[in-house]
């Protein structure tokens, strides 16, 4: 069964691509290489045996996703990974953010509307709740007004999806992810941030690696445990798991609805301080952190009621935020060839 994995070789797309062929399925990856490397191709076959096959394509270009699915007559459906995510850079530069973001959604849903099988899966975001009023979110909790373009994209991108869903045969599941992070534990992919990581983990294992001198920590009086912000961290192949069981669903149509929505995150909130704590932990190495100012925009804390992915999906979380620190920190190494 052939699919389609747009950003295939970004972070949690790599992943993806992984379980995709562990299950059998005959994967194509789409990448314009703007925040990723050919050579994930080879960490994907190192750990798999297959090197997919793979299309270099700007998703930008409205002819060239024509010509792409012309070739794939035969595509089963298509993982939607690829997009811009740097919340400030959104805020610095929207239309770049409605072009990368919106306009290649509208192309891959021209032509998917075209085809006979069309699964989708949409890359969404816990961004969509803000800062929810309860805690831990469900699917159904409110979606607030988007904090930044990034945010806003992602909000856009659902409710195309709906109203093309709506008139058509697309049938699509949106995923909303909470934090991921870690790598896969062969260390032959993982997070490869471009320029200052914005996130927390990648800032992490970079600080511990030597390449940035000191962690900041924004805000340290936030009403919670510690007085810094809870999260829902996910180890990226937790999340990659869930990307597979909901397009078999789909394929298998055994969804309940056209469109469905699902919280994928472990379920516990972790603060920034127990993040650090669980790397000083595992790598055994002490982490240079300063408490400073709260970052504007920052949420509070959020993290995922998942019952409804845990009993819907029949999918759930196997690896602890231990487990995500000892492999991010592992590929960190790898990556900057350190012994130990
Ligand atoms: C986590 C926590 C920071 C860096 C963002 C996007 C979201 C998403 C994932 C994208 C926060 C704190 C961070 C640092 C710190 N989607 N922190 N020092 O903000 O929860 O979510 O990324 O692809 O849409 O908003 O993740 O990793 O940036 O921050 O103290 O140097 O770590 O304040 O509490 P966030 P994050």
């Amino acid at each position: 069964m052939k699919i389609a994995v747009t950003g295939g070789l970004g972070f949690i797309g790599s992943h993806t691509v992984v379980e995709l062929i562990a299950k059998g399925f005959e994967v194509i990856v789409i990448d314009n290489l703007s925040n990723a490397s050919e050579g994930v191709l080879d960490g994907i076959k190192a750990i798999t045996g297959i090197k997919p096959i793979f299309e270099k394509i700007d998703l930008r270009e409205k002819e060239a996703v024509v010509s792409f699915f012309k070739k794939h007559h035969d595509l089963k459906g298509v993982i939607h990974f690829a997009a811009s995510k740097a919340v400030g850079e959104s805020v610095e530069n929207p239309l770049l953010y409605y072009e990368n973001n919106i306009g290649t959604l509208v192309y891959l849903l021209q032509q998917l509307q075209q085809m006979p099988e069309a699964s989708f899966i949409f890359s969404s975001s816990c961004t969509v709740y803000g800062q929810a009023v309860s805690m831990p979110i469900t699917e159904d909790a409110a979606v607030q007004p988007a904090m930044s373009p990034y945010g806003n994209t992602k909000q856009i991108g659902e409710e195309i999806i709906r109203d093309v869903a709506n008139i058509s045969h697309i049938k699509a599941i949106l995923l909303r992810y909470f934090n991921p992070v870690g790598a896969h534990p062969s260390a032959e992919i993982g997070e490869l941030p471009l320029g200052v990581p914005q996130n927390l983990v990648p800032f992490i294992t970079q600080t511990a690696a030597g390449l940035r001198k000191e962690l900041s920590v924004y805000g340290s009086d936030y009403p919670t445990s510690d007085g810094t912000c809870v999260r829902d961290y996910i180890h990226v192949v937790d999340l990659a798991k869930a990307h597979v069981i909901a397009l078999e669903r789909l394929i298998n149509n055994q969804h309940a609805e056209k469109v469905e929505t699902f919280n994928l995150g472990t379920g516990t909130g972790s603060t920034v301080l127990e993040v650090i704590h669980a790397f000083e932990k595992v790598s055994g190495k002490k982490l240079p952190y300063k408490l400073v100012d709260k970052r504007p925009g920052d949420v509070i804390e959020a993290y995922a009621d998942t019952q409804k992915a845990n009993d819907v999906l029949g999918w759930k979380t196997g690896f602890s935020l231990e487990d995500a620190m000892r492999d991010a920190w592992r590929w960190e190494r790898k990556i900057r060839a350190i012994e130990n």
